[in-house]
C-alpha cells in the first residue's frame, strides 16, 4: 500500500540517482503541488535545486512576503523576483480573459527564462505537475506557473530545452497533501485554497490598473481573513472576490457615491470540475460585507454569488 513515507523514501533516492550533482531550476508558485515537489528535490540534492518565486503583482494581499518567508524557513534555495511591473505594462488595457491570460503566461516566461540564465550551467527543469494535470481533467483555462510547452511563441525560451523532471507526476492531490504534511511543509501553503496562475487579473473584470489591484487585494484579504477567523476557510474549496466594472449609487452619511461593485464567491467541491455555491451563514456574510464597505475605499456595494458550476464556472473570467 501506498505510504507518503516510503513515497518520500524512494523518490528521493530515485532523484539524487538521476540528477546527482546537477543543478534544477523550478518555479515556485506558492501553492501546494510546486512546494512539495520543490521540497522533495530539496531533500534530495539540497541547494543544488534554485528555486524562482515570481511576485506578478496579481497575487493576494502580503502573498508575495508571506510566502517567500516560509519558503526560506523551510531551508529552500529560493530567489523572490519583483516584476510587478511588466506584468502591469503587458496588461495594459487588455479586457479580453484569454488576451489576459496570454500576456501573463508570456511574461512569465521571459522573467522566469532570464532568471534561468542566471544559474550556471543548470542541466533540469523541475515541474509540479500532478496526475490529474497529465490527464488533463483538472479544469484550468490558461497559463498557471506549470510551464507547458504551448505556451511559447515564436522561439522556444531556452529553459524549455532542459530535461524535465516531475517527482509528483504519479499523485492526487490528497496524496500530494500528505506528503507535504509528512515533509513537514507550513500548514499556510498546505491547506491553501487553489489560485489560479492569472491570480487578480482574471478576477478584476475589464482592463487591469495597479489601483483596482489593490483594491481588490483589500477586499480579498478581508473575506478570506474572515473565512479563517470564523473556522470557514477549510470547508470551503475555494473562495475570492471579483472587482467588476459596474458603478451602483450609495449614500454615505449626507453624500451620494456612485462606486464599485464587488462580487464574493466561495464554492464546495471536490475537483474543481463541479462546485456548488457555499451556503455561508448569513450573519458571517453580513460581517463581511460591512467591513468592505466601511474600510475599502472605492467600494459602495457587495454581492454574493449564488451560482453552481456547470453552467457557471468558479472564477468570472
Ligand atoms: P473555472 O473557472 O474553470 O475554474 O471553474 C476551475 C479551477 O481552475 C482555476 N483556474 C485557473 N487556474 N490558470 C490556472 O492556473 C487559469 O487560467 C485558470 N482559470 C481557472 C480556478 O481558480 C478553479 O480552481
Amino acid at each position: 500500500d501506498w505510504t507518503p513515507d516510503q513515497f518520500i523514501e524512494t523518490t528521493v533516492e530515485d532523484l539524487r540517482n538521476l540528477i546527482g550533482n546537477d543543478k534544477v531550476v523550478l518555479g515556485l508558485s506558492g501553492g501546494v503541488d510546486s512546494s512539495v515537489a520543490a521540497m522533495l528535490i530539496h531533500q534530495a540534492i539540497g541547494k543544488n535545486l534554485y528555486c524562482i518565486f515570481v511576485d506578478n503583482g496579481l497575487l493576494r494581499h502580503d502573498e508575495f512576503q508571506s510566502v517567500l518567508d516560509s519558503y526560506q524557513h523551510m531551508g529552500l534555495n529560493v530567489k523572490g523576483v519583483n516584476a510587478k511591473a511588466s506584468f502591469y505594462t503587458a496588461l495594459a488595457g487588455l479586457t479580453d480573459p484569454e488576451l489576459k491570460r496570454k500576456a501573463i503566461g508570456r511574461v512569465f516566461i521571459e522573467v522566469f527564462d532570464q532568471e534561468a540564465h542566471q544559474i550556471e550551467d543548470v542541466k533540469w527543469l523541475a515541474q509540479g505537475t500532478i496526475y490529474p494535470d497529465v490527464i488533463e481533467s483538472v479544469s484550468v483555462k490558461g497559463p498557471s506557473v506549470t510551464i507547458k510547452s504551448h505556451h511559447n511563441v515564436g522561439g522556444l525560451p531556452d529553459f524549455m530545452k532542459l530535461k524535465v523532471v516531475e517527482p509528483l507526476k504519479a499523485l492526487f492531490k490528497d496524496e500530494v497533501r500528505l506528503v507535504g504534511k509528512t515533509l513537514n511543509i507550513d500548514d499556510l501553503i498546505l491547506s491553501r485554497h487553489p489560485f489560479p496562475g492569472p491570480g487578480l487579473a482574471i478576477r478584476i473584470i475589464g482592463d487591469i490598473t495597479p489601483q483596482k489591484v489593490q483594491i481588490l487585494q483589500q477586499v480579498d484579504h478581508i473575506f478570506i481573513s474572515g473565512l479563517r477567523t470564523s473556522g470557514l476557510y477549510n470547508e470551503v474549496w475555494q473562495a475570492g472576490a471579483m472587482l467588476l466594472p459596474v458603478q451602483s449609487v450609495g449614500v454615505m452619511g449626507d453624500e451620494r457615491t456612485y462606486e464599485n461593485v464587488v462580487a464574493l464567491r466561495a464554492v464546495t467541491s471536490v475537483d474543481g470540475m463541479t462546485a456548488d455555491w457555499a451556503h455561508l451563514p448569513y450573519e458571517f456574510l453580513a460581517n463581511v460585507s460591512n467591513e468592505i464597505i466601511n474600510k475599502v475605499k472605492g467600494v459602495n456595494r457587495v454581492v454574493y454569488d449564488i451560482s453552481s458550476k456547470p453552467p457557471a464556472t468558479i472564477e468570472w473570467e
